[in-house]
């Protein structure tokens, strides 16, 4: 076989998962209002596609960027030669200027502590090969995005350990939950070298509490390890009260504990909606960090040329201000109506202030309170109901029946339909017996049922 003669690497691709496969059945068979109207609809998908005419009349009134032109002169040649791996220095001070706005300028950023890379995937990726040899571990909690068991242990070898989250506290990241995964790498023989936490979380859409993330510096600071905080949703946040960057609690009187440890990962992709830019970045104050990230990141650079449009772009105060308000305004609006249209037919949501996704709650929706029991229901909700959601298990959540449905990337119009196809199978599923919403159970016999199935012995043994 040919394979043989590949590397291990090449053989394995950290993509198994029906969060992958969702994608791939949307593909075969993509909703569209006019060529295929009874296509699967992608709410699988986290893109924001909800503020692109903001960007769009910007470039019509400021079309010298996009035009490779500074004032009026064209410099092609300039932009067509520039490979500096430490960046265009004005698309850095217009980057870390806009990181310190979407974080409500309660902390400032400095742009030689920054490393540009190709997206947040690659300033994971990066992050890992200068924090953990292979074999060594990162903790996070559950759920996380499912892209993680491939940016982060595929090509480097690191270890994964779940810090198991439940939904009795909302998800939340406990100060017993990080000590209980710590000792579980320990008798799996592992050393940890960091947690790793997506604040606001994907998932979940929630964002830390001021308190978690002072728990969360505590036990990297007592236990020795790192902290990489990907804040790639930081400007998606539309919710009081607001997002805190670990950032200010760095400043605020731990610059000496945290010295070295706590890295920051940004990208464009989700709040300016740019995933096809590969625009991302690792921040951190360890300079030996940074000065291999840099190094590191020739292997994924972002353009010239879009580091030049969007020098311009955000370097346009009024641009900016206007943008992160108006984008925050629209999330919400959307998050609400989703949430609304939910409840409207018996789905309830977690709680949630960020994201361009809700994490929604399917637990009564199950033939059996099991990861089998999710599977079924996720298939028929992708090829019966028609839409391509992400099921909990894909992002390691301990509890079957949680999905996520993202609401950013399709028209209202596409949301009300996706929303009127799921009532009819809801609607359908209250007269069959085997779907358990329908089958005159109580919410309370569900819950007895769920907590009896979800002790350690059954559910948790394996560390999916
Ligand atoms: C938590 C998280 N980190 C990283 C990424 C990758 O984003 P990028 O497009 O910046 O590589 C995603 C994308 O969904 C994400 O949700």
């Amino acid at each position: 076989m040919i394979q043989k003669l590949l590397s291990r690497t090449c053989n394995t691709h950290g993509q198994d998962s029906s969060y992958f496969l969702g994608w791939q059945e949307y593909e075969k068979n993509p909703y569209d209002p006019i060529a295929n109207p009874t296509g699967i609809i992608q709410m699988g998908l986290a893109e924001n596609q909800l503020c692109f005419d903001l960007i769009e009349s910007w470039l019509e009134k400021n079309p010298g960027p996009a035009g490779f032109k500074e004032d009026g002169a064209l410099i092609f040649r300039e932009l067509a030669l520039f490979q500096d791996y430490h960046g265009l220095p004005a698309f850095k001070n217009a980057l870390v200027k806009y990181m310190g706005e979407v974080r409500g300028n309660r902390v400032r950023f400095d742009p030689n502590n920054l490393v540009l890379t190709a997206g947040s995937t690659c300033a994971n990726e990066i992050l890992m090969f200068c924090l953990a040899d292979p074999g060594e571990a990162f903790l996070l909690p559950t759920p996380y995005y499912p892209g993680f068991d491939r940016d982060l242990k595929w090509r480097t070898g690191a270890e994964i350990v779940p810090v198991h989250c439940s939904s009795s506290n909302g998800f939340r990241i406990t100060a017993a939950a990080l000590e209980e995964a710590y000792h579980r790498a320990h008798k799996r023989g592992l050393a940890v070298k960091g947690v790793l936490v997506t604040n606001p979380s994907n998932p979940l859409g929630t964002a830390m509490t001021r308190r978690e993330l002072d728990e969360l510096v505590d036990f990297v600071v007592a236990k020795d390890i790192h902290l990489v905080s990907d804040e790639i949703y930081a400007g998606t946040n539309f919710a009081e009260p607001g997002f805190v960057s670990v950032a200010e609690v760095v400043a605020d009187g731990r610059a000496e504990a945290c010295r070295g440890r706590i890295h920051i990962v940004c990208s464009l992709s989700k709040d300016l909606g740019l995933p096809g830019f590969r625009v991302g970045g690792i921040y951190s104050d360890n300079e030996a960090v940074v000065s291999a990230a840099t190094k590191m990141s020739s292997f994924g650079l972002v353009s010239s040329q879009t580091q030049y449009l969007l020098a311009a772009l955000l370097s346009d105060e009024a641009f900016t201000a206007e943008y992160v308000a108006e984008n925050r305004r629209r999330l919400r609006e959307r998050h609400d109506a989703l949430v609304r249209g939910l409840r409207g037919i018996g789905i309830e949501c977690l709680e949630s202030g960020a994201g361009l996704f809700c994490w929604v709650d399917m637990r009564h929706l199950l033939s059996a309170v099991t990861f089998e029991g999710e599977m079924e229901l996720w298939k028929k909700i992708v090829y019966k109901v028609g839409l391509n959601i992400s099921p909990g298990s894909s992002c390691h959540c301990d509890e079957p029946g949680w999905f996520r449905l993202c609401f950013a990337n399709m028209s209202e119009d596409t949301l009300s339909l996706a929303l009127s196809r799921l009532q009819t199978f809801v609607g359908s599923c209250r007269n069959r017996p085997h779907c358990s919403g329908g089958d005159g159970r109580t919410r309370r016999q569900f819950l007895a049922r769920w907590v009896l199935r979800s002790s350690p012995a059954s559910d948790r043994k394996s560390e999916r």
